[in-house]
């Protein structure tokens, strides 16, 4: 099967790293997870106390840091845990996944010179194809000759209930009220922003996930997936 580039977005908490995984653990591509970078680079910010609406010191600040995202190791997966993320070489896994992180990468998230910094990267990363890639852009920006666009969607309250019992398991505290204010603060600025803004591009697939789990959204991707390579196949042998 040649290497397609799989695009998948959506909002917070859609499903989108637990199916993204899957579906390239399945085919033996790549998996990114673009809004890990969005989230390093906030954890950074406010770690210098950078301000989140400095457009230059922002910019700045992206050009200088290095992230870098590895496989977690098999006790991490053990605990839900997707991805490994460095930042400058430290690990910074667990500290990204905080709901002030989020905020803070929403907001760094609309300027568009840091925007251009991430792009750069996460089209260097994909270059090759046979990748699975996640975020709020790639159909639309970062890969808009993807083979397969994906545009994951779940009701609010069930994408907030997702990321409240991550929290729980966590033994944080935070009420299922708190969670959905973020996550419906989150995709207001995610979705009203000027610059590559949440939105579902023309040719990708719906996949509305609310009533459906994590495996049984990867095994329909994965099929998509099958069908997109063999009408590829067939168009390839129909050229003279
Ligand atoms: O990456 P994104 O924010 O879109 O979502 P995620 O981190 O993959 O999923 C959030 C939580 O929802 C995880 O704990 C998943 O296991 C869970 N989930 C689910 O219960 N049903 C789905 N169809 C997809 C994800
Ligand atoms: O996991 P969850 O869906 O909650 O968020 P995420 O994918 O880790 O992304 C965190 C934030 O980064 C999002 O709310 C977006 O503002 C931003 N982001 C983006 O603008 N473009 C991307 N390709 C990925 C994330």
């Amino acid at each position: 099967m040649p290497k397609l580039t799989i695009a998948i977005d959506g909002p917070a908490g859609s499903g989108k790293s637990s199916v993204a995984r899957l579906v390239a653990s399945a085919l033996g591509y790549l998996y990114l997870d673009s809004g890990a970078m969005y989230r390093a680079l906030a954890l950074k910010a406010l770690d210098h106390g950078v301000p989140l609406g400095g457009e230059q010191e922002l910019a700045r600040l992206a050009n200088e840091t290095h992230i870098e995202l590895k496989p977690p190791t098999a006790q991490q997966e053990k605990l839900g845990i997707k991805n490994r993320v460095f930042l400058d070489g430290k690990e910074v896994t667990e500290n990204i996944r905080t709901p002030e992180v989020a905020q803070g990468a929403s907001r760094l998230a609309t300027i568009a010179l840091v925007r251009e910094v991430l792009v750069a990267e996460q089209q260097r990363a994909g270059a090759g194809g046979g990748i699975v890639m996640e975020g709020r852009d790639i159909g639309t920006v970062v890969f808009p000759k993807a083979e397969l666009k994906i545009f994951l969607e779940a009701s609010p309250e069930i994408r907030a209930e997702r990321r409240w019992k991550e929290h729980q398991e966590k033994d944080e505290n935070i009420t299922l009220a708190q969670v959905l204010e973020e996550v419906r603060e989150r995709d207001k600025r995610d979705r009203e922003r000027k610059v590559s803004p949440l939105v579902r591009a023309n040719d990708a697939v719906l996949v509305d996930n609310t009533a459906m789990d994590a495996a049984e959204t990867a095994r329909l991707i994965i099929m998509l997936a099958h069908e997109r390579d063999r009408e590829l196949t067939a168009a390839a042998g129909r050229k003279p």
